[in-house]
């Protein structure tokens, strides 16, 4: 079984959709470890609850990122991680930091990416009058929620939506999206075969997966 840790920021329910993907037996991965940044993370919990062991960095003990970011990911190989998942993991991370890493981890973003990049992205998608939303998974590289997508969950946006009840209805295609691109890398059907460039089941795919 594939070996996982994740970091998360926040109230973690991606990482709880997670964990009860993994408990229904439909996703055969081991988590290994929950990290954050927040010790009041929700995530923390839930990983506690759960019985993965956890770890918390404060970045106000290092002098910069990059000494941040050296010391997660010295945590994170001493856990036998083979796989990092970002599941709302709010900082940028050092790009040389992560090179070790990139082909080994994925972020879910808020938005159909490339759109919207960043923060905000419920609040921008009404402003710009978008007709749809979406999420996205996919690798993390060196540049800021611009690494290669791997599959993308779309809704349609409401009239009347706010950026809350936008927000709320999203998140529940989050909590089916990134188990299911977790489980294709645990059966090794994806791999990032160029910087730029995913392949499902061997064969590079030109648009993300839906
Ligand atoms: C999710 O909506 C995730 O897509 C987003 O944070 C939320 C975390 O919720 N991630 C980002 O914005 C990354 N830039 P959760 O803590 O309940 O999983």
């Amino acid at each position: 079984r594939l070996r996982v840790a994740v970091l998360a920021s926040g109230r973690g329910s991606n990482l709880q959709a997670l964990i009860a993907a993994r408990d229904a037996g439909g996703l055969p991965v081991d988590f290994v470890a929950v990290g954050s940044d927040k010790k009041d993370a929700g995530a923390l919990q839930l990983a506690k609850d759960a019985g993965i062991p956890t770890f918390t960095l404060n970045p106000k003990d290092f002098a910069t990122r990059r000494d941040f970011d050296v010391e997660l990911f010295r945590q994170l190989d001493a856990t036998g991680a083979q796989m990092l998942v970002l599941a709302g993991f709010m900082r940028i991370i050092d790009g040389e930091a992560l090179a070790p890493w990139v082909g080994r981890m994925i972020n879910i973003h808020p938005s159909l990416l490339p759109k919207y990049r960043g923060l905000h992205t419920h609040r921008r998608a009404l402003e710009a009058g978008d007709a749809e939303h979406g999420a996205s998974v996919h690798y993390v590289t060196a540049e800021l929620d611009g690494g290669p997508v791997i599959a993308q969950a779309r809704i349609v946006i409401q009239p009347g939506d706010d950026e809350a009840q936008l927000a709320q209805r999203l998140l529940g295609f989050e909590h089916q999206l990134l188990p299911a691109v977790l489980t294709l890398m645990a059966e090794q059907r994806l791999t990032l075969i160029a910087p730029d460039r995913v392949a499902f089941n061997g064969k590079a795919i030109d648009a993300p997966l839906q």
